[in-house]
């Protein structure tokens, strides 16, 4: 069964201001250099008001630990219950949190019925799985963990049910994010990929490099960052973020821990993304010993009494002592900009549009399509609309730059509130997601301008 989200607006992150007095919180100290700072919660958390005090007041980003993943929201095909994901979502939106996604695409807690599918049946019902999911929350989320820990330890790919349908899953899944959310930062998350030398860092660096390369639509890697006795914080991981970052990536750390909560590891963590632009948060695994899924190892910031430990103030103090801060969230100057000038009255009838069609992906279910409206005329146009005709049984399931009427036969797209004014010899596109059987080209295109 599928529960609306509340309407709560995503919060957006405070301005850096790396003059500004120290924080008193995680979330203030770290929004300090733009950052944010979050915890993973259980539903169960939702009536532990120990639990929610602290978050409260110490936390700006919030990941469900398990309600969001395949087997929570989508238990039976095609049947999605996102009620219990929707309560953490909502409980941290009202509370002025923003929330990462967790998780899309994993070879662990899947839903039972994809253990009898392989092949393309799954790749289709992994696909069919994105698309469903990320629709609800649609212009919620800061970010999505759309593919999960696919690498092992000796840098190849894991062996699982999702890579036995192809080498190009992971790629597919990030395509089929895409056009599913655009809004919605994608990224790619893992454990044991803090240490630059390791084979595993390794061959998640290489697919990201490649994905970016080749235009995959991928925007940060998740470091899990679990510090456990036997992999504990290394000394070049701030090579390791400074080198995904280099590839055009935000990176986080996604699920943080550290055995028995070491202070040092926990204040070079810390400074490792600090000193980093593009390292924009961190993430504990939870807030108090108790909440952890390692509890017998106390790796929390916070005692099973709530109280902040050690580690909690040496996290803070390297927050507040931030030698970088994410770029785009610097205090805008304080000089005056001018104002623009006013567009010029349009002379004459405005220019004649065209609209040009291309497929841009595709996959069992259903297909990505792209269509370019280009201004032919000599004077510029403020507002164009495409009308075109899906075949049969195909349905629009998304469309992004553009405002679509009709979902099935003949549909119109008018153009967004951004790309409406096109310059003489101009273009733009819009782009739509739809489902079907087919991958039928839509036809009787037609372009309006006004
Ligand atoms: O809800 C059932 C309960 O009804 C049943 O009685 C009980 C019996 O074992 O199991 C309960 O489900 C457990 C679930 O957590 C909720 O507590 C599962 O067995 C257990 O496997 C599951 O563990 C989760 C684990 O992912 C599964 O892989 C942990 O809570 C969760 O913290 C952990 O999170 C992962 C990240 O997603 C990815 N990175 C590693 C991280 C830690 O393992």
């Amino acid at each position: 069964m599928a529960v609306a989200v509340s309407s709560v607006a995503v919060a957006s992150s405070a301005h850096a201001d790396l003059t500004g007095p120290p924080g008193t919180s995680l979330k203030a100290a770290a929004e300090r250099s733009g950052r944010y700072f979050g915890a993973a919660m259980g539903g169960d958390r939702l009536n532990d008001q120990g639990f929610l005090t602290i978050a409260n007041r110490e936390f700006d980003m919030m990941t469900a630990v398990n309600e969001m993943k395949p087997d929570a929201t989508e238990p039976n095909r095609g049947q999605f219950d996102f009620r219990a994901g929707d309560a953490i979502y909502n409980w941290a939106t009202q509370h002025g949190m923003r929330v990462r996604g967790h998780t899309l695409a994993w070879h662990a807690q899947q839903p039972r019925f994809w253990g009898s599918l392989s092949g393309g049946a799954l790749r289709t019902a992994m696909i069919d799985h994105i698309n469903g999911v990320m629709s609800h929350y649609r212009g919620k989320l800061y970010a999505w963990d759309v593919v999960n820990e696919a690498f092992a330890e000796n840098g190849s790919r894991r062996q699982s049910n999702l890579q036995a349908t192809g080498n190009d899953w992971i790629e597919a899944a990030f395509r089929a994010a895409r056009a599913a959310d655009p809004s919605v930062k994608l990224c790619y998350n893992d454990y044991n990929i803090e240490n630059w030398t390791y084979a595993k860092t390794q061959g998640v660096y290489n697919m990201i490099r490649d994905f970016k390369s080749r235009g995959v639509p991928i925007d940060c890697v998740g470091l899990q960052t679990h510090f456990t006795g036997g992999s504990s914080l290394p000394s070049n991981f701030p090579t390791t973020l400074s080198s995904f970052a280099a590839l055009g990536v935000d990176v986080a750390l996604t699920e943080a821990d550290v055995t028995n909560a070491s202070a040092t590891q926990y204040a070079g963590l810390t400074q490792a993304c600090a000193n980093v632009p593009r390292c924009v948060g961190i993430t504990t695994w939870g807030i108090r010993d108790s909440d952890s899924w390692r509890g017998s190892e106390n790796p929390l910031l916070f005692d099973r009494n709530s109280n902040p430990k050690p580690a909690y103030t040496s996290v803070l103090n390297a927050l507040n002592a931030a030698s970088t801060s994410v770029p785009g969230t610097s205090t805008p100057p304080s000089t005056p900009v001018s104002t623009p000038p006013s567009i010029p009255p349009v002379s004459g009838s405005p220019g004649a549009c065209t609209a040009t069609y291309r497929l841009t992906n595709s996959w069992g279910g259903g297909f990505q399509g792209e269509v370019t409206v280009a201004n032919n005329g000599s004077s510029t146009l403020h507002g164009w609309t495409v009308r075109l005709t899906l075949a049969g049984g195909q349905t629009i399931a998304n469309v992004w730059n553009g405002v679509a009427t009709g979902t099935s036969g003949t549909v119109s797209v008018r153009n967004a509130d951004y790309n409406g004014s096109l310059g003489a010899n101009a273009s733009t596109s819009f782009g739509f997601l739809v489902n079907g059987s087919t991958t039928t080209a839509p036809g009787g295109l037609t372009c309006t301008s006004s």
